[in-house]
């Protein structure tokens, strides 16, 4: 079986990185990583990737200028083999720069089309759809039709650990990415001091923790017909014995609003790591860690609204101190802010472009004089 684990513009290179750690032959492409494998890859994936939004089997791709190619090609491909007789399966659809520029008609062919090839498998005419999900989605970009079948459910980034949202929080798979691209490694202090909801600590202590993002969540394959509720309770195990909590170390973060702290304190209760990270109230301008080298990661504020520009412009120009400070500490920032570096008065020694949410931003590395 084909996979594609999905992810956001940028990071697609992560994911496949990830993916050849866990032993596989990935691929990046557009959209994310392909990889071939079993359901139980599926499994290891949906629980072990870091950055990635879903995994996706990739039942069938095919070229379709008209919804007659459409019907025919949906009906070639073997839905009875991840399809019982009362599988529910929605047909969500999307659709870019193709001939067939209508998703719900695309939609209800797909559907019809699945209908017709169970009928013709299952001798049945009617479908209750009673059973568990199994989400099909039909994609047509060009005249490239792609069928596939969601193995994820909720999106990745829900690790099940934020229930509330503070300012602006990074989503977890970016965050993760950023910790994965920052010169930061398990043993090494870190320290976020903007870290707002606490994301970026809390993914660097899972990291360090070799703690499977998805470790308490489920994960819609899990009631497929034909994935067996004994191998993803042995991949949850093996996952939950890798989990060792006690090599969390070193990792801090502070934020001005003391309503920030308390949520960031909740999620790391939330996250399974309660007491292992320590978040502070505190202006950026008092950060001063005691270890004489380590890495600040952060994302602090943009200034997206005009209104705000001036006060984080000086906001940035305050934060050369922590450089400046630290003579041996490493500083990752992501921001939108297309002026960071003239603002900090230093030029990045490496830089990457990736989207927050709509925000196109850039990820700046400043390395310690020292290097
Ligand atoms: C974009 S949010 C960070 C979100 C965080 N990464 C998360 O996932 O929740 C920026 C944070 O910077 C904080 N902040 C703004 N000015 C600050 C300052 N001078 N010192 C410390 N924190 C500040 C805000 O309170 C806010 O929580």
């Amino acid at each position: 079986m084909l996979f594609l684990a999905t992810a956001a513009v940028g990071l697609e290179g992560v994911v496949a990185g990830e993916l050849r750690r866990l032993g596989y032959h990935a691929t990046a492409v557009n959209g994310g990583a392909e990889f071939e494998g079993t359901f139980e890859d599926a499994m290891r994936a949906n629980l072990f990737l870091r950055c990635a939004d879903r995994v996706l089997l990739i039942v069938g791709r095919f070229e379709a200028r008209t919804f007659e190619e459409l019907f025919d090609g949906v009906l070639k491909l073997p839905w009875e083999t991840y399809l019982d007789v009362n599988s529910r399966f929605p047909v969500s659809g999307n659709c870019a720069r193709s001939q067939l520029m209508s998703v719900s008609d695309c939609q209800s062919i797909t559907k019809k089309a699945i209908v017709n090839r169970l009928k013709a498998k299952y001798h049945r005419d009617w479908f209750q759809e009673s059973g568990a999900t199994v989400p099909i989605s039909v994609t047509l970009h060009g005249n490239i039709a792609r069928l596939t079948i969601d193995t994820s459910g909720e999106a990745l980034n829900r690790r099940g650990y934020r229930t509330w949202n503070g300012e602006a929080p990074l989503r977890e798979t970016l965050a993760a990415a950023l910790v994965d691209l920052s010169p930061w490694r398990p043993g090494m202090p870190l320290c976020d001091p903007f870290c707002g909801t606490g994301t970026l600590l809390i993914e660097a202590a899972y990291k360090m923790s070799h703690r499977a993002p998805g470790l308490t969540r489920s994960f819609a394959m899990e009631s497929f017909p034909g994935v067996s509720s004994e191998m993803s309770k042995r991949l949850r195990d093996l996952a939950a014995q890798e989990f060792q909590p006690e090599r969390i170390q070193n990792i801090f973060g502070s934020d001005i609003d003391p309503e920030a702290i308390r949520l960031a304190k909740k999620h790391i209760v939330q996250a399974g790591i309660g007491g292992l990270i320590k978040v502070s109230v505190s202006d950026m301008k008092d950060v001063s860690p005691e270890q004489p080298n380590g890495v600040f990661l952060c994302n602090p504020p943009y200034g997206e609204r005009l209104s705000d520009r001036k006060s984080c412009e000086a906001l940035y120009r305050s934060m050369s101190h922590l450089l400046r400070q630290n003579s041996g500490w490493s500083l990752c920032v992501i921001t939108s802010h297309p002026q960071f570096e003239r603002c900090i008065g230093m030029r990045a020694s490496k830089k990457r472009r990736f989207y927050n949410g709509r925000l196109e931003c850039e990820y700046m590395i400043f390395e310690p004089k020292s290097k």
